[in-house]
């Protein structure tokens, strides 16, 4: 078997309609917004411009980075004699590990979306998965050539998103696709592309997130709009089930921040490492995950709430999501609205047409 490809057995039907009556009024303007807002990879983004991977990562360190130069200084570390050369080698390691991740990611994404279009039984989503697909398949581009183009190999997949893609892939239940990617995963990305803009100077790198971003948004906005429908003519068992998966995929998510394969490509022993990564995380009290999990829960939780999710089973899942701690988040954003504030791409043109 060829090592480069992966086969996924989707155990969803595929539907074919005879309705062609557009009679989704918010989806058909997310569709024609969708149409208008497209971008193209290749004269949109500037890819010559001049990218220095040192500068790059040492501008704004992110918090690994942080805690990384923290571990240096900790009493019998390993990587004790590190100065700035080795940080930013470091820093560049862990930012193709995350890049690559989005990659990856957007090819799932991609997959999904394609995958929608086969086993959604409405015409009017169909049209707009069709768009997302391609504008999947546009991020999944351009993620690679930034890292090919401008910092050197690609990490393999996190088995972590890997079995999360995957498993949405196989689902025999078209809205699954939906609540994984377009609900979970995407708000999961937008606080993760969010995190990376705010941090970069680099004009590329920050022009391609703010346009992946603007795309995102919609997709976002493309799952409540579908669901919020879908989920009112469920049964309640039904619908414990679609909360069991939420539960699944925030409570009792797995840790994603340990990554051995940068670590082996640093040639450092990771069962060495992480005990110092720790303590250095707790000398300068930074939990590098506490601001993304923010963002990233300030625009699940709502968009749970509007699929009405949080209520159904006498409050399931507010229940478990308040042990947590999740709905001080309950009205925190609302992306089913806001997508034109993210449009980046329009706001550009209008620029540009004065
Ligand atoms: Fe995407
Ligand atoms: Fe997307």
């Amino acid at each position: 078997m060829d090592e480069s490809i992966r086969l996924i057995t989707d155990n969803s039907p595929r539907i074919m309609t005879w309705n062609y009556d557009r009679d989704r009024g918010q989806l058909v303007t997310l569709y024609n917004k969708a149409m208008a807002s497209q971008w193209n990879s290749v004269t949109d983004l500037d890819w010559a411009t001049d990218v220095d991977p040192d500068k790059l990562v040492m501008t704004n360190p992110s918090p690994v980075q942080r805690i990384v130069e923290a571990a240096t200084k900790l009493p019998g570390s390993p990587i004790g004699s590190w100065g700035e050369k080795e940080l930013a080698a470091a820093g560049i390691e862990f930012l193709k590990a995350s890049l690559s991740q989005f990659m990856h990611g957007e090819q799932g994404a991609m997959l999904t979306a394609a995958k929608i279009v086969e086993t959604v039984p409405w015409i009017d989503a169909k049209y707009y998965a069709s768009t997302q697909t391609m504008d999947e398949a546009r991020h999944t581009e351009v993620f690679a050539k930034y890292l090919h183009e401008k910092l050197g190999e690609a990490y393999p997949m996190n088995p972590f998103l890997d079995a999360q893609i995957m498993a949405l892939l196989e689902d025999s239940r078209w809205d699954i696709a939906y609540l994984g990617m377009q609900i979970v995963i995407e708000s999961l990305a937008l606080a993760a592309f969010g995190d990376m803009l705010r941090r970069t100077d680099e004009p590329l790198l920050k022009k391609l997130l703010r346009y992946v971003m603007a795309d995102e948004a919609r997709h976002v906005a493309f799952g409540i709009i579908s669901l919020a429908e879908y989920y009112e003519q469920l049964s309640e068992a039904e619908l414990k089930d679609r909360q069991e998966f939420m539960i699944d995929n925030t409570l009792r998510s797995r840790s994603r921040s340990t990554t051995p394969e940068v670590w082996e490509r640093l040639g450092v022993d990771v069962d060495v490492i992480v005990p110092y990564l720790i303590e250095a995380a707790h000398t300068i009290d930074l939990h590098p995950q506490a601001a993304f999990q923010r963002g990233f829960f300030s625009k699940l939780v709502p968009n749970t709430r509007k699929l009405g999710l949080l209520d159904a089973n006498k409050g399931y899942l507010r229940e478990k999501w308040g042990e947590a701690g999740l709905l001080e988040f309950e009205f925190a954003d609302d992306t089913a609205s806001d997508y034109e504030q993210y449009d980046a791409v329009a706001q550009d043109r209008a620029v540009e047409a004065g």
